[in-house]
Formats: structure tokens, sequence, C-alpha cells
């Protein structure tokens, strides 16, 4: 049988983790998480696939992309995207695949403006503040929601 294929989709400044505030984000690179994310999705048997932006509208095209390829699930960290872009909440909700939200850091314990998410309504649900953890949580909910 064919491995549901999962896009890990993160934005802006997410490239920077290791070098940004790593008291809140943690010491581990983009790089090495990812690395990390791959190892585990084995054990899942999903296959993986990594993309970072900085930009909205590069975001917006690769979901757009991921509905053409019939990507079976998302996992994004819309970084600060999450609290004010309505064109990303309504790419997740264009392309109808099963989608989760993940954040390094407890965002609901941080400055108000970080408490709401106009992205989570249109994702399954949000993981926040397990730090990179909360990629593998992710993983392992669509893995149990695409059997
Ligand atoms: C973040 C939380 C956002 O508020 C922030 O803008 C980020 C990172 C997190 O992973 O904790 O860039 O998404």
């Amino acid at each position: 049988m064919n491995k549901k294929a999962i896009a890990i989709i993160n934005g802006p400044n997410l490239n920077f983790l290791g070098i940004r505030e790593p008291g809140l984000y943690g010491a581990e690179s983009l790089e090495v998480i990812n690395a990390q994310i791959t190892n585990d999705a084995e054990k899942y048997g999903l296959q993986v696939s990594f993309f970072q932006s900085n930009h909205e509208g590069v975001l917006l095209d690769y979901i757009q992309q991921c509905y053409h390829d019939s990507v079976d699930g998302l996992i994004i960290n819309p970084g600060a995207f999450t609290h004010y872009s309505y064109a990303l909440r309504d790419a997740i909700a264009s392309v109808n695949i099963p989608c989760i939200e993940v954040h390094l850091s407890n965002i609901h314990s941080r400055e108000e403006f970080r408490h709401k998410s106009v992205t989570a309504p249109v994702c399954l649900g949000q993981i926040c503040g397990f730090g990179s953890f909360g990629y593998v949580l992710a993983l392992e909910v669509l893995a149990r929601k695409l059997k």
C-alpha cells in the first residue's frame, strides 16, 4: 500500500529556530527538528515532506500545490501569520486536507495578540506548548486519522 503523504509547513521566522529566542523556542534548528520528524514518520509509516517560507503568498501557493499533488495531511506552524492571516486560513479551508496546527510555545500563556488563532478553526485541532514534540504528536494524530 502507498504511504500517506504528509506536508509539514513552517511559516515566517521558523527557519531561524536555534538562533531565534532560544529560551522560548529551543536550541534546535529546523533542520534538526525535521530530521527527527523524518525518523518518527518511518515508525508511523508516513511519507513526509518539508516546506518553509517567510512569505504569505508562497505559503498559499504551496498549500494549493498540496491539493494538486493529492497530499493526505498537513501539519502547519504558521508562525505570526496564525494571528492575522485570513488568506492563510482560507487556503487551508480551500484544499480540504486534514490539517493540524502546531506551535512550539504555548501561545495562550504569552502576549494577548498571540491568544487568537485565525487558522485553528479550519484545522482539526491545535497543539501548542510542547516544543518540537508537537510536530510528532501531530503526526500521530494524522497517522490514526488516515488509517
Ligand atoms: C509560534 C508562535 C507565534 O506566535 C510566533 O509568531 C511564532 C512561533 C510558535 O511556534 O510558538 O513565530 O508559531
